[in-house]
């Protein structure tokens, strides 16, 4: 029995859903099978919902998370289960119970994943899950002191949780021992504390990150904490980076998430400017192109007619551009559907790979455009500037 508690306790919310079956001891007292499936409430926190099969009839219970473990205790000292099957994302882990109380566990990393119900809101196999116990994760107040995300947190929380699955795809082999990167915006740098978490904790590898961010209590605050944690290569500066000398380190990746409007060309132009091999970029409020785009008989004056129509042109215009200039300069590019739209409007990626150094595209038909149109796009004139 201490086998299957030690590994709930190892990570006692990943499963979505716990059967208890052939009874060691048949009495009309005592349950024949229990289910404990893992529910969300509202507010984001889990829950168990229990059902327990006594003489056919199924009786419901529901557990608070803390009360797991006590109840898998009860429930296997009083009906002595010989069968115990664990479902997660990972697949099933399945304990088997002899006679003599010899355990025996099999793992099979293909069963189906039982989801987390709950309308549209499915957990999804995430690198770092509630539960996990990540201090800083609370002092950021992104989880409560128990590891249960915080209501309001539950979007920025799956958008970290997206960026970091994104930075898995592109890294996991990664073999190179040091990793460096720079976060633009990095505001009270959920993502930074994450990317460092995974490189330097998970991942086990020197790590070297530098979030900038205009706001100096946030900044301050920042260091504060990569300081509490023993996070020596994580440090903030305040910096506007729009107009401020940034390091001249060799740096492995550049990542923005939301950086306000033209903070996110800056970060584009930084990279590109000293030849940053991967970018990984989620615009935000990209107000430049509506603020100044005016008709120029041309097909895009149908787009201006209506100000919402014109407002999300502009803002898909915006990144159109931003990721032609990036090919330009030689990157593969991916526009990545960042997280669903229902989790955030500002849910695009840019997603960047050096891969030659020659020039591939020019720019004159965008600038043909911008002068047509009488819009500014900030990437496309700093880069031409440098084309010039
Ligand atoms: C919407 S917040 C996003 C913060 C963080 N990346 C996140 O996703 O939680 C945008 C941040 O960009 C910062 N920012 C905006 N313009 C900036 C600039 N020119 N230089 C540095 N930081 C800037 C703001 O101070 C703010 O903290």
């Amino acid at each position: 029995m201490k086998e299957i508690l030690l590994e709930l306790e190892q990570a006692p919310l990943a499963y979505s859903k716990i059967i208890f079956s052939a009874p060691g001891e048949k009495s009309p007292s005592l349950p024949g099978k229990i289910s404990l499936e893992k529910r969300q409430k509202k507010d984001g926190t889990a829950f168990y919902f229990a059902e327990i099969f006594r003489e056919n009839k199924a009786f419901h219970q529901s557990l608070e998370a803390d009360a797991l473990l006590p109840f898998v205790q009860k429930v296997m000292e009083s009906a002595r289960f010989r069968q115990v099957n664990l479902f997660s994302l990972e697949g099933e882990v399945a304990f088997r119970i002899s006679k003599k109380g010899k355990v025996s566990r099999t793992v099979n990393r293909k069963a189906a994943p039982v989801l987390c119900r709950q309308g549209h809101n499915r957990e999804k196999n995430y690198l770092i899950r509630e539960g996990d116990r990540i201090p800083f994760m609370v002092d950021l107040g992104v989880f409560t002191k128990d590891f249960r995300i915080v209501a309001q947190k539950q979007d920025k929380f799956r958008q970290i949780n997206r960026f970091i699955e994104i930075l898995d795809h592109a890294f996991r082999d990664w073999e190179q021992e040091e990793i460096r990167v720079l976060d633009f915006g990095c505001g009270k740098s959920y993502l930074t504390f994450f990317v460092y978490y995974y490189f330097a904790i998970l991942k086990e590898k020197r790590v070297r990150i530098i979030g900038y961010d205009l706001k100096e209590d946030v900044v301050g605050h920042c260091n504060e904490l990569a300081k509490k944690y023993g996070y020596h290569g994580l440090s903030f500066v305040v910096a506007d980076v729009t107009r401020d000398v940034l390091t001249h380190e060799a740096i492995d990746f550049v990542i923005s998430l939301h950086a306000c409007d033209v903070a996110t060309d800056y970060a584009l132009n930084y990279a590109l400017e000293r030849n940053v091999p991967y970018i990984f970029s989620v615009p935000c409020c990209q107000h430049e192109i509506n603020g100044t785009i005016k008709k120029g008989d041309g097909e895009l004056d149908l787009f201006l007619e209506h100000g919402l129509i014109k407002e999300r042109m502009s803002a898909l215009l915006t990144d159109a551009i931003r990721a032609q200039v990036l090919e330009s300069e030689g990157y593969r590019v991916d526009v990545l559907e960042f997280v669903d739209f229902a989790h955030s409007p500002k849910n695009i990626m840019l997603r960047a790979k050096k891969t030659t150094n020659k020039k591939k595209k020019s720019l004159a038909p965008l600038m043909d455009m911008e002068a047509r149109y009488g819009f500014r796009q900030t990437l496309l004139h700093l880069r031409n500037k440098e084309d010039a």
